[in-house]
């Protein structure tokens, strides 16, 4: 008889990078990942591990997603999209709440169209200046924007951006801040 076939299942997994499960850097294709104490090893898709290899560190904040799939009894993990997250603050640590906004699509039209490198220099760019509590960074469906792909907004005022160049974002980011900031005599 016919084996079934089970179908995939989609998941999104946030948690902290650990490592690579393979020894050999050149060989990395496995992340192995802290999900609320427990260690997920979850193999990444070929585009992906290309360009994370030499720049993922141990202890950054990772959300994954990508589908799993029953192997026997094993549960095996494939993920497609990896993007770095601003790290979880201690709960007992109050903090101010963000003063910018910025959702991303990462629908596929703008994923294919340089969303995916978007995000990655914005993730650097906020790391740079040190504004993960700054700002913060939402992830979203499709913003009904595809033909000028990739696209995002700033709130306050969801001001949207179309075909930026990475190189664009901390003047943004810049100006954005700016505006936030009371001005002399302001209370
Ligand atoms: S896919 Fe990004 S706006 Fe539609």
């Amino acid at each position: 008889m016919a084996e079934t076939t089970r179908p995939p299942w989609m998941f999104t997994l946030d948690g902290t990078f650990l490592g690579f499960v393979e020894a050999d850097p050149i060989k990395a294709k496995t992340i192995r990942l802290d999900v609320d104490g427990e260690v997920l090893a979850i193999k990444l898709r070929k585009e992906v591990r290309r360009m994370l290899r030499s720049r993922l560190q141990p202890g950054d904040y990772l959300r994954c997603i990508g589908r799993s799939e029953l192997d026997g009894d094993t549960i095996k993990l494939k993920a497609y999209q990896v993007f770095t997250l601003l790290t979880p603050l201690p709960t007992h640590v109050s903090t101010p709440p963000p003063t910018l906004k910025i959702q991303v699509c990462r629908k596929s039209g703008c994923q294919k169209r340089g969303g995916q490198q978007l995000v990655v220099a914005l993730e650097q760019a906020l790391r740079d200046r040190n504004l993960q509590t700054q700002v913060e960074i939402q992830y979203t469906g499709c913003q009904k924007h595809c033909s000028e792909a990739p696209t995002f907004t700033v709130s306050p005022g969801h001001h949207r951006y179309n075909r930026v160049q990475p190189s664009r974002l901390p003047a943004i980011l810049d100006r954005h801040l700016a505006a936030t900031k009371p001005s002399p005599g302001q209370v």
